[in-house]
């Protein structure tokens, strides 16, 4: 079985990489499906995102990496099929992902969200946290893979 894992991914963090290890040894096939988030700013283009997320997967036979435009739900009818896996932490993360997953219920009945409760060590973790420490230039080693964490410290200190 297939499944989608959706998100902005900007940038992708350890925690994101726990749910994908997680998520792969379910299924048989795992695509990571990079999007435009209109609610969000994002700092990376897509094909930055899409890069540094290729990287870290490279020799993962399981994952493939693509990014998608428009509604999850017509990404999902392309890839054909029915299971979007999302990542939970606080109760707080609780009621936008309840509400994504029963607008997209809406559009497709056949939809299924699948939530991996996110591990404890990974429960603080986002991409904006991850952004803020390293925009002040802390420390963000235990938190995003090495390509990442130069690639934040790049965009930080050019400006
Ligand atoms: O990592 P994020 O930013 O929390 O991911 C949110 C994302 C990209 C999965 C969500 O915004 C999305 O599915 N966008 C595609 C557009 C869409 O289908 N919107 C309707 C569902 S709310």
């Amino acid at each position: 079985m297939k499944a989608i894992y959706p998100g902005s991914f900007d940038p992708i963090t350890n925690g994101h990489i726990d749910i994908i290890n997680r998520s792969k040894d379910i299924f048989d096939e795992l695509i990571i499906g990079i999007t435009t988030n209109v609610q969000k700013k994002h700092l990376f283009t897509i094909d930055e995102r899409k890069k540094m997320i290729e990287e870290i997967f490279k020799d993962e036979k399981k994952i493939k990496v693509k990014t998608f435009d428009g509604l999850l739900t017509s990404f999902c009818e392309e890839e054909k099929t029915n299971y979007v896996i999302r990542g939970l932490r606080a109760v707080s993360d609780y009621e936008y992902e309840l509400q994504m997953a029963m607008a997209n219920k809406s559009l497709n009945k056949n939809l299924e969200t699948i939530f991996l409760v996110a591990s404890h060590k990974f429960n603080f973790l986002s991409s904006s946290i991850v952004k803020e420490i390293a925009y002040y230039h802390g420390d963000i080693s235990a938190l995003v893979p090495k390509n990442v964490e130069i690639k934040l410290k790049n965009k930080y200190e050019r400006g």
